[in-house]
């Protein structure tokens, strides 16, 4: 590694975290994918090829803590940190108790999601022109409502959990000068969430439903379960991944789908392309751009060796557009083959959602080409939200001569 390759590594990161860089990363990500893993100026290190990333998320001893020896003190937390960036055995047996109750509920939504996609686009029907905002007429209200039906958190709530959500989100973003202030509010924002969910948890102990956070409680007390503390980090991170994620999939597939016209007008005749367009969209525009790990040992990736305690800075974006792995990576190929994409991770931490999100993202993108008729973009590209990792449209307004039913 060169102090030139260090320098350009450093400059290219701390570009993509710019607001300016929010419409189009991917320029910056491709020349992340010449360099090989490379060391930058704060210490932590950049993995942006796809085989590295494949490593890094697979090898055990490459830790999902996410290490930040700058960090200041973020004041006391009233719930530990979630599974996410715990690791075995701790991460195995929580996700275990989680997988055990979310799958069986997510398998057979199907026609419950195609009703909500129907209710959400039926409120806008209309003979004539007129507009839509995909984010905030379907894109956030289709998984929020679902997320909170599956948990059993009530949507009259939203306002409140949305704007923690909202908060905490930003706070997955890396920073290049910690500001002890931001970070005391975060953890505020934190205990916030978590006080309001003991009061749920209250309420639900009295009137256990037939949703997640009842099943999280089991009344046999020889079964199992997360512990109170791990209960309330578990809810939180479930919470703020069904509002801040599968928005973003919706939103980028409906941009890729506008702008590539050919697949929209496949999709309206071929619905069945829907599963292979989603991961498609998974890959071109993924709504999780990048995450963090550190290692436990000496470590070589690519070739090259990584000391013992460095933060590694993941890049599952420019991953997503290696050449090595995707042929035209830079083209929208609705029905790629062999789309190994890094969208929901991989390794032992690979999202516990994708099965939700991509029916989610499936069903709404299909409706949405069969019921708009020339639907066109207002604006190109759409204003964006600040956020960089978990990156998308801040509002996507699209303008059509009919919306049937
Ligand atoms: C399009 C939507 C989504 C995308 C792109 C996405 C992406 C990801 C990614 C990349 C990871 C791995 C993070 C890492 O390894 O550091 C992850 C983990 C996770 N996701 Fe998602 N996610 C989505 C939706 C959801 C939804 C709807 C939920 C649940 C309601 C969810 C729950 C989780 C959980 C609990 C983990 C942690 C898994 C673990 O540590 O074992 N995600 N997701």
């Amino acid at each position: 590694m060169t102090t030139t390759e260090t320098t350009t590594a450093a400059e290219l990161f701390s570009r993509t975290l710019r607001l300016d860089s929010r419409p189009n990363p991917y320029p910056l990500y491709e020349q992340m994918l010449d360099l090989p893993v490379t060391e930058m100026s704060d210490g932590s290190w950049l993995v942006s090829r796809h085989a590295d990333i494949k490593r890094v998320l697979h090898d055990p001893r490459i830790s999902a803590n996410r290490l930040d020896p700058n960090a200041p003190d973020p004041g006391e937390a009233k719930a530990p940190a979630s599974f996410l960036v715990q690791d075995a055995p701790s991460h195995d047996r929580l996700r275990g108790l989680v997988m055990k109750e979310f799958v069986p509920r997510v398998i057979g939504m199907r026609d419950h999601l195609e009703e909500l996609v129907g209710k959400l686009l039926d409120a806008h029907l209309s003979d004539g022109p007129g507009q839509l905002d995909i984010v905030d007429d379907l894109a956030y209200p289709l998984p929020v409502t679902v997320i909170c039906e599956l948990l059993g958190v009530p949507q009259e709530d939203e306002p409140i959990f949305g704007e923690f959500a909202r908060k905490l989100t930003r706070g997955l973003d890396p920073v290049e000068e910690p500001d002890e202030a931001e970070i005391r509010e975060l953890t505020q924002v934190r205990n916030a969430l978590i006080d309001y969910l003991n009061g749920l948890i209250v309420e639900k102990t009295r009137n256990p439903g037939d949703d997640l956070l009842s099943a999280f409680m089991p009344a046999d007390p020889t079964v199992d379960r997360l512990g109170p503390l791990d209960l309330r980090a578990t809810l939180a991170l479930l919470l703020i991944a069904g509002h801040e994620t599968t928005v973003n999939l919706i939103a980028n597939g409906t941009l890729a789908l506008l702008r590539n016209p050919d697949a929209l007008a496949r999709l309206r005749n071929e619905p069945e392309l829907a599963t292979m367009l989603v991961e498609e969209v998974l890959r071109y525009d993924p709504p999780v751009q990048m995450t963090a790990r550190s290692t436990t040992a000496d470590i070589e990736i690519g070739g090259v060796l990584v000391p013992a305690g460095s933060a590694l800075r993941v890049m599952l974006a420019a991953g997503n557009r290696d050449t090595d792995v995707f042929a035209d990576a830079d083209q929208f190929v609705p029905d790629r083959p062999n789309n190994a994409h890094l969208g929901f991770g991989g390794g032992v931490h690979y999202c516990v959602g994708a099965m939700l999100a991509r029916a989610e993202a499936q069903i709404a993108l299909t409706a949405l080409s069969r019921r708009l008729d020339n639907p066109r973009l207002v604006a190109d590209p759409p204003p964006y939200r600040e956020n960089a990792v978990l990156r998308g449209p801040e509002h996507l307004l699209v303008s059509f001569d009919r919306l049937r039913k």
